[in-house]
């Protein structure tokens, strides 16, 4: 068996992301089936070293993931030549600095989204990867969601025929900790650790849009800070100084209309904790987390307004399941696979950090077009 060993430094493995996704259902799951194949008798086999800040948390991850090298210094490892890749999951406010840090030790980079809190500092590092040879890519884990590979099959297959407008609902109740434990850690809902719903989602709503219906041109968004107190891990309140909900407008190419909620203010009643609705002038689909419904023009209803009588029956029957077609693999470890064959095998990886700045772009815009109340334009990004 040849096999190629890939040395990778892996920092905030610790963390919510890190741990469950990138860690264990990705680079662990991949050494624990021997390897990714990539030839008969030839596999890529990832080698990480987890860095993290908590001994005791990175003992037990050791133990859980079966990874034996660990440490809570990163210096050894970047000055290191077996350890050619750099990855990054901590928190939002850490990454750009950490990422410069390790581009300048000559690392090749995949990082969680946002790459950078603005967008000079995220075209920066794209920049410095690409004029330095590196390898780069951002997570952007929604393009291989079950459900959203469905739509996007639609798209490919022209099933909408002109698409007219889309609609992105994401969010659920995150608690606020003084009874029932938050779900979700505290530096999400303060300014000075780089918290607040549209830097968050921006990056997940622009690699959604752009890829799978058109590119954005304008956004118009309203922002709310919904609960102004919350409970931190430590039991103590805190006052939440960034918005929890954002509700946008948006303007694609093609004179395509967009509708985005993302809020983790409230609570769901509809498919799934993310829906993405596409409208077109032959057929309608909706995509979940794992399923897609679709209605053909050849089945769409003829309702007819009666206030005086319930309609027969649920507007919801009267959509088809889209089949499971094809595999799907868990959506982290599906970039995983592309970034480890790019850096090895020199495929192409087209979620690179351009892309990253592209979401931080967005969420620059949406915030903006809050300021001044006024629709912003996304223009295309100088290289
Ligand atoms: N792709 C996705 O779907 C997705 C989902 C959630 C979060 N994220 C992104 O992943 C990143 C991590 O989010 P998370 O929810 O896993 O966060 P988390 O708080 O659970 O983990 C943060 C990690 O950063 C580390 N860290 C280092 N220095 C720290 C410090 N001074 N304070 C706090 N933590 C520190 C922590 O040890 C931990 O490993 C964020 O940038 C977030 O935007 C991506």
């Amino acid at each position: 068996m040849k096999e190629h060993r890939l040395g990778i430094i892996m920092n905030g493995v610790t963390g919510r992301m890190g741990s469950n996704q990138h860690l264990m259902r990705a680079i662990a799951a991949i050494r624990n089936e021997g390897g990714l194949a990539i030839r008969p008798g030839e596999v890529i086999l990832p080698d990480p070293v987890l860095i993290g800040r908590n001994p005791d948390k990175l003992a037990a991850l050791s133990r859980l993931s079966g990874v034996e090298t660990v440490a809570t210094e990163i210096a050894a490892y970047l000055d290191n030549d077996a350890y050619p890749v750099y990855f990054d999951a901590q928190v939002t406010g850490l990454r750009s600095e950490a990422l410069e840090q390790a581009i300048r030790a000559g690392k090749h980079i995949y990082c969680e989204k946002p790459t950078a809190t603005d967008t000079e500092t995220a075209m920066r590092l794209y920049r410095a990867c690409r004029d330095n040879g590196l390898k780069h890519g951002v997570v952007q884990d929604k393009l291989w969601l079950p459900g959203l590979i469905k739509l996007k099959r639609l798209v490919e297959n022209g099933f909408f025929g002109d698409i007219l407008s889309v609609q992105i609902e994401f969010g659920y109740w995150i608690f606020e900790g003084h009874t029932i434990p938050a779900q979700r850690p505290s530096w999400n809902y303060r300014g000075e650790t780089h918290g607040g719903i549209i830097l968050d989602m921006m990056p997940h709503i622009r690699c959604v849009l752009d890829n799978l219906i058109a590119p954005v041109r304008q956004v118009f968004c309203h922002k709310a800070t919904h609960i102004p107190e919350r409970i931190d891990e430590n039991g103590q309140r805190y006052r939440c100084d960034v918005e929890d909900a954002a509700y946008l407008l948006f303007q694609l190419e093609n004179d395509i209309s967009g509708r985005v909620t993302c809020s983790w203010t409230e609570r769901v009643r509809r498919e799934d904790l993310l829906t993405v609705k596409v409208d077109g002038t032959r057929g309608s689909a909706q995509a979940g987390l794992h399923e897609c419904y679709l209605q053909h023009y050849g089945q769409t209803p003829r309702p007819v307004w009666d206030p005086e009588r319930a309609s027969a029956g649920s507007y919801r029957d009267q959509w088809g399941r889209v089949p499971d077609q094809e595999d799907y693999p868990n959506p982290f470890r599906a970039q995983w696979t592309h970034f480890l064959r790019h850096v090895v095998l020199n495929e192409p990886f087209p979620w690179n950090l351009r892309e990253g700045a592209k979401g931080v772009q967005l969420a620059e815009a949406a915030m903006l077009s809050c300021k001044l109340g006024k629709w912003v334009a996304v223009e295309e990004l100088e290289v």
